[in-house]
């Protein structure tokens, strides 16, 4: 059965699934901790070899205040629980998005997770924050404008492989499998350049719900699909 190398998630429906509740919806947020846990294990198993999980967008900012302050609480808090599990399992964890949006002290817990964990071969996990598809292809025009500038690349030079390569995913293949949990069926400005030939798995269930069978699902879906990158399948099976 085909695993996907790198598995791509928005994590939607906390609020919903607070609301349903008649909690607020930061007791959502902080109930959508458990599923990353089992995501994370669920790729291990499987033999996954990246996950990218979206946690907050460069919209979410434009929520009420509160909502805003408790989900930069809740990434410190669960950087701190989860630090040591996650380094004992060989997983490598790094932050994608625009930091410079982050307050000093989640910053400097970032820097300390990427260090400590920044020699592992497991699971490379990267989690997005503050991170839009939109920001991202224009910091990576920003740093090949710059090279440009100075000299040290030319225009011409600008192919696929040198503007993936500037992008917040750089040096991690792209998603095989996206998941959006929650119901909705757009991107929401996750990885716009990335998920160009992604197979797209959407499902109703709730964040806080999602769990290892639900995964599972998701990667029966993915093996069950036909990727033909514009080929035909007569050309794929030949190349297979
Ligand atoms: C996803 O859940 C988490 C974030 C965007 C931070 P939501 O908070 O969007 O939950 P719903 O979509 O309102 O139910
Ligand atoms: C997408 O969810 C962002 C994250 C899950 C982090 P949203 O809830 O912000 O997306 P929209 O507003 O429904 O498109
Ligand atoms: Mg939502």
């Amino acid at each position: 059965m085909p695993v996907p190398r790198h598995v791509a998630i928005i994590m939607d429906g906390n609020g919903r699934w607070a609301q349903a509740r008649g909690q607020p919806r930061t007791a959502g947020h902080k109930a959508g901790v458990k599923p990353v846990r089992s995501c994370i294990e669920s790729c291990i198993r499987a033999g996954v070899g990246a996950l990218t999980l979206f946690a907050f967008s460069s919209e979410n900012w434009a929520r009420p205040g509160d909502e805003v302050s408790s989900l930069m609480g809740l990434f410190v808090e669960a950087l701190d629980a989860e630090v040591d599990d996650l380094h004992a399992n060989g997983v490598r964890l790094r932050i994608i998005g625009d930091r410079s949006a982050l307050s000093v002290r989640l910053q400097s817990r970032i820097a300390a997770v990427e260090a400590r964990t920044a020699a592992n071969t497991g699971l490379q996990l990267q989690i997005a924050v503050s991170y839009g598809g939109r920001w991202d292809i224009l910091q990576a025009t920003r740093q090949l404008a710059a090279r440009c500038a100075s000299g040290a690349l030319r225009p011409a030079d600008i192919d696929e492989g040198a503007f993936a390569g500037a992008l917040a995913l750089g040096d991690v293949p792209d998603p095989d499998l996206f998941i959006r949990t929650g119901g909705e069926k757009r991107i929401s400005n996750f990885l716009l350049w990335n998920l160009a030939y992604t197979e797209l798995y959407f499902t109703d269930v709730l964040w806080p719900d999602f769990d290892a069978e639900g995964f599972g699902a998701a990667l029966d879906y993915f093996a069950s699909r036909s990727r033909r990158f514009g080929q035909t399948a007569e050309q794929r099976k030949g190349s297979a």
